[in-house]
């Protein structure tokens, strides 16, 4: 049966790296093999696809904006009409596509905030919801969270809030999905050399500060999802991050980080 592999985001940075590392793995694949590629930008989504050069898997891209329950409904229609060309199965979904917004909540404009809970779980609810009946047992999806997940950010609240719902949502989900045997893991990396502060910035930071580099954070992803972990903490850092947050209040780690860890908006 024809496997589709769907990655949300792809035009740049981590969601482009997870279209390069999962293409290459399976670009000797027997199985007939779809990976389809969605995001916004159109000529750079089909300028990267051509850099998948390889004659066992068909690259679809896809551009439109994901956000909202318009956005997950249009990836629901992608599915239905390819199902009335025959049957198929999602081997793998990554939610990956997603921004952030700096700066202190009341300073922000609020129809970017909202944006951002459209796309970054409104979206991906709706898609992880619409793809599942395409899956089966041996099937993977990773929801890209963040070490923001883990505790209230002052300078950051809304995004960090997001991906605190990513982070609780794909824990019940990995829950709900065990016995169906199709594993849900959620990415929570610290800061990644991407495009993300950019765009968090309005152009003000154009590099992400001390980002690691996005090869490693998706290789391991990748490597997490396949022996079914819940959670991929690739840095030691991160990880120590995300433990210790246990032990600071909620309001004390807002606090902090509005004081302390100012951001450019
Ligand atoms: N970089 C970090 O430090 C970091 C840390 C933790 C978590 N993350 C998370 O990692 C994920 C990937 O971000 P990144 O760091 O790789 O940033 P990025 O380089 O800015 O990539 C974001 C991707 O999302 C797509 N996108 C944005 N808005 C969209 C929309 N409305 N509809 C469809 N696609 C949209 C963008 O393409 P178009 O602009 O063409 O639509 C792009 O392909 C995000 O969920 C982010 O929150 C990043």
């Amino acid at each position: 049966m024809k496997r589709i592999i769907i990655i949300t985001g792809a035009s740049s940075g981590m969601g482009a790296e997870f279209a390069r590392q999962v293409y290459t793995q399976h670009k000797n694949t027997t199985t007939q093999t779809e990976m389809w590629l969605i995001a916004r930008e159109d000529d750079k989504l089909r300028d990267f696809a051509t850099t998948l050069t390889g004659k066992n898997i068909l690259v679809r891209t896809f551009a439109f904006d994901l956000r909202g329950s318009v956005g997950a409904e249009h990836v629901n229609n992608l599915l239905n009409t390819e199902s009335k060309n025959g049957k198929f199965v999602v081997d793998l979904l990554i939610n990956n596509a997603g921004f952030g917004t700096y700066g202190p909540f009341a300073e922000t404009d609020p129809a970017r905030e909202m944006s951002m809970v459209e796309l970054n779980c409104t979206a991906l609810t709706g898609i992880c919801g619409f793809v599942l009946p395409y899956m089966q047992r041996g099937g993977h999806i990773i929801n890209v969270a963040s070490l923001a997940a883990f505790l209230p950010l002052g300078n950051f609240a809304v995004y960090a809030a997001t991906k605190s719902y990513v982070l609780s949502f794909s824990m019940a989900l990995a829950a709900e999905l065990k016995e169906r045997g199709i594993s849900v893991c959620a990415l929570c990396p610290g800061s990644v050399s991407t495009n993300f502060a950019n765009v968090a910035s309005n152009g003000k930071r154009r590099e992400v500060l001390h980002g690691r580099d996005p090869r490693k954070v998706v290789a391991h992803c990748l490597r997490a999802s396949q022996r079914n972990k819940k959670i991929a903490l690739w840095a030691t850092k991160w990880k120590v991050t995300a433990f210790l947050s246990r032990f600071v209040g909620r309001y004390i780690g807002a606090r902090f980080t509005y004081l302390f860890n100012k951001r450019p908006h």
